[in-house]
């Protein structure tokens, strides 16, 4: 029975990827961890405090636990990187070095994220191939950049079993995100429901890839469960699900909220937008590991509405 160490559990993504691991794997076999407190959503199972920077800590916790398999999640993410640039860097780097050494020296598979910030203005905006040109301008995207090709590197000098995706922006109801630039695509429902406007910090028509938090959990999931053949890339691969801009969320909003009032204030993180891709071929993915996702835009927007407002009228 393999044992599941996930980093950064506390995080958007790490709640609901924690979840699911314990659904498949049994709770005492997913070890949760953070720097933070565990999460309400995740205190039911094993956690432990860890600081992902802390080498000698990280490898005590593989040995006391006989950790077999690392979700490493904890990053800063590009718009809190661009705020403290040299701390995102030291954190991102630093903590996949870390994870990717246990690889190199006995914890049999690992998964590391990486994201659409990989790609920068000289990269073709639709349909961004798997390979192409790659100029990120974030210090989050070099960061996620340099550590696919580290990852690949461990890969083939150390034959370190690691894998990974670069995500979209990614929507979900059971944790908030945590400073990026897609954060604007969960923070809209809460503003619908609770506040009934929003203030949206991108431009109206800034078409970025998303996806729902169900499917990119299924693909992460379905990844690190593929025979070690089918993946054959070992940088990152391309992920796609949905694509759409503020004001094509905004429309399917008020369908059921018509009252609803959107005003775009675009700020700093417009220009990240600005540089990242419209859409994603994900054909190496489709192929290599039979990637599919579930959810179009009308699917996500239901599920989030649908989820959020039994959440907050239980709430009140
Ligand atoms: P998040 O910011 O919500 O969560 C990151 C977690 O890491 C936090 O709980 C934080 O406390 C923890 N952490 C930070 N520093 C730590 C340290 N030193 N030691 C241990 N834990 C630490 O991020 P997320 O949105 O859940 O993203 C998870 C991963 O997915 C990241 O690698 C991110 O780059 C990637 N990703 C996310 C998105 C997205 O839209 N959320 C998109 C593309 C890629
Ligand atoms: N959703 C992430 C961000 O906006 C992309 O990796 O930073």
């Amino acid at each position: 029975m393999d044992k599941i160490l996930v980093i950064g559990a506390c995080g958007q993504l790490g709640t609901e990827l924690t979840l699911k691991l314990r659904e498949l794997f049994g709770t005492e076999n997913v070890i949760a961890s953070d720097l933070r407190e565990a999460a309400d959503l995740i205190k039911d199972g094993p956690f432990e405090s860890l600081d992902v920077m802390n080498k000698e800590a990280l490898d005590a916790l593989i040995a006391k636990h006989q950790i077999t398999q690392i979700y490493h999640l904890a990053a800063i993410l590009s718009a809190k990187g661009e705020q403290n640039p040299k701390f995102a860097w030291d954190l991102n780097m630093t903590s996949l070095l870390n994870v990717l050494e246990a690889g190199k020296n006995g914890v049999s598979k690992i998964y590391w994220p990486s994201s659409i910030a990989v790609f920068g203005p000289g990269t073709p905006k639709t349909k961004t191939p798997q390979n192409t040109v790659m100029d990120p301008n974030t210090v989050y995207g070099i960061s996620k950049l340099a550590g696919e090709r580290w990852c690949e590197w461990y890969h083939q000098k150390h034959g370190v079993d690691v894998r990974s995706i670069r995500y979209p922006g990614l929507i979900g109801y059971k944790a908030q995100p945590g400073g990026g630039t897609t954060d604007y695509a969960v923070d809209i429902f809460w503003k619908a429901i609770l506040e009934g406007n929003y203030d949206c910090f991108l431009k109206e028509d800034s078409l970025l890839p998303m996806m729902y938090m169900d499917d990119a959990v299924k693909a992460t999931i379905d990844i690190m469960q593929a025979d070690a053949q089918q993946v054959k890339v070992r940088s990152s691969y391309n992920v796609s699900a949905i694509s759409f801009s503020p004001a094509m969320i905004y429309d399917e909003i008020v369908k059921r909220y018509p009252d609803f009032k959107i005003n775009y204030a675009p700020d700093f993180r417009q220009q990240i937008a600005d540089s990242w891709p419209n859409s994603i071929d994900d054909t190496e993915a489709r192929s290599d590991w039979q990637w599919k996702p579930d959810f179009d835009l009308k699917k996500m927007v239901d599920t989030m509405l649908d989820n959020l407002e039994s959440i907050l009228v239980t709430a009140k």
